[in-house]
């Protein structure tokens, strides 16, 4: 087969600072386990915008939807905030999900044992969680029509429309049901069917799919602000948890704090399979661009780290060496290294951002 090809769009904020540990980890992978990757590089969001005047150029789509896989850092950023909604570095993003029509977005929310201690729940809460959120990412009130600010009599109102088809419904619960099959079995979905039309449609798709084509999974459904509190309460109730794109993207930050902090949790959003046989795929940290760490070597690689292992397992079928680099992970935080993000109270001296690089590739060196 020949070499795969990765772009890589870094954005804004940390992302670039995250994505240099990245960038050394694919190398490590050719030099050390003769897996060579074909990396170009592009800009998003906000720096695309100050070179384009747009947050993602045409050409930048043309070569994400021609690559096996795009790595994304983050996007945005306090500079942009009074951009027009048009241009802000955040569409540069939705345009690349959905003309890629990325529309599930795994989001896994894994607790190591050795932060099981920094999460803001109690240890025997999160120890040893395991979940994964299967969020819808390219339709729901995201993209619904109409939308838009106008002007009612003497006074504006601002429009945005939830909309899913049957179809849509569909796809996304296959592909969470079809998951729930490699792990605990379980699905949960999670609308708001008592004030919803589209969370009715949802719950009725939901249940028909699984009837007909998944009825050996055991399948639950919760009201979605039902499901954020019983997030909280007992989390490890849950194995895979499907839900809408607004929902997901509240519920998934959620999630992230059970595992300690937003700067652990990778994601993974996945299309249809190409001519090739892989799904067209982005792979990008849940975290933002984290402005007020920004350029001060405090950011946590973690996220984005892990998010090329999910690109290991889902566009390259490499799922051992996607272990071998999530035990990577594992060994250097059982070993106590730390950003400033995973400090606990007990204090101590936080790694760098490169440091936290450092002790990833010298764990993946000693698994050899
Ligand atoms: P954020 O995720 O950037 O930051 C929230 C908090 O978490 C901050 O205190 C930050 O320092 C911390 N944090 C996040 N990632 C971290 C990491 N890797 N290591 C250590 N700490 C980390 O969310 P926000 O502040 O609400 O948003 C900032 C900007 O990022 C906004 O412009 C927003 O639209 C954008 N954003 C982008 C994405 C994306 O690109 N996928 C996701 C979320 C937010
Ligand atoms: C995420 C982010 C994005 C979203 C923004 C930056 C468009 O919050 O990936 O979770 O809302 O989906
Ligand atoms: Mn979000």
């Amino acid at each position: 087969m020949s070499t795969p090809s990765l772009l890589i769009l870094a954005g804004d904020g940390i992302g670039p600072e995250v994505m240099a540990e990245v960038t050394r980890i694919i190398d490590w992978y050719g030099k050390k386990r003769d897996m060579p990757f074909d990396v170009s590089e592009d800009l998003v969001g906000g720096c695309a915008y100050d070179k384009h005047g747009t947050p993602l150029h045409d050409d930048t789509m043309a070569k994400a939807q021609e690559v096996d896989a795009v790595l994304l850092g983050a996007v945005g950023g306090p500079k942009y905030d009074d951009l027009d909604f048009s241009v802000k570095p955040e569409r540069g993003l939705l345009r690349l999900r959905k003309e890629m029509d990325l529309f599930a977005n795994l989001r896994p929310a894994q607790c190591f044992d050795a932060l099981a201690d920094f999460s803001s729940l109690k240890r025997d809460i999160v120890a040893g969680l395991d979940i994964m959120i299967v969020r819808e990412l390219t339709s729901g009130i995201y993209f619904g029509e109409p939308r838009g600010i106008f002007t009612e009599g003497n006074e504006r109102v601002g429009v945005n429309t939830q909309r899913y088809t049957e179809s849509e419904i569909d796809r996304v619960a296959r592909a969470a049901f079809e998951l729930a099959r490699r792990r605990g079995n379980k699905v949960c979905s999670m609308e708001k069917a008592n004030v919803m039309e589209s969370g009715v449609l949802w719950r009725e798709v939901v249940t028909k799919v699984h009837a007909e084509s998944y009825p050996d999974v055991q399948l639950s459904h919760m009201y979605a602000d039902a499901g954020a509190m019983q997030l909280c309460r007992n989390p490890k109730q849950f194995d895979v948890i499907v839900t809408d794109n607004l929902f997901g993207d509240l519920l998934s930050d959620a999630a992230a704090m059970l595992t300690g902090s937003l700067g652990m949790l990778p994601s993974a959003s996945l299309g249809a399979p190409m001519a090739n046989g892989r799904p067209k795929a982005l792979y990008e940290p849940v975290h933002g661009s984290a402005p007020d760490i920004a350029g001060q070597g405090k950011a946590n690689p973690i996220a984005c780290i892990l998010s090329f292992a999910m690109a290991l397992r889902y566009s390259f079928d490499q799922g051992a060496e996607a272990d071998r680099l999530e035990r990577a992970v594992e060994k250097v935080l059982a070993d106590g290294a730390r950003t400033p993000d995973l400090m606990g109270p007990e204090g101590g001296t936080p790694l760098t951002t490169a440091q936290m690089g450092d002790a990833i590739l010298a764990a993946l060196d000693a698994s050899l």
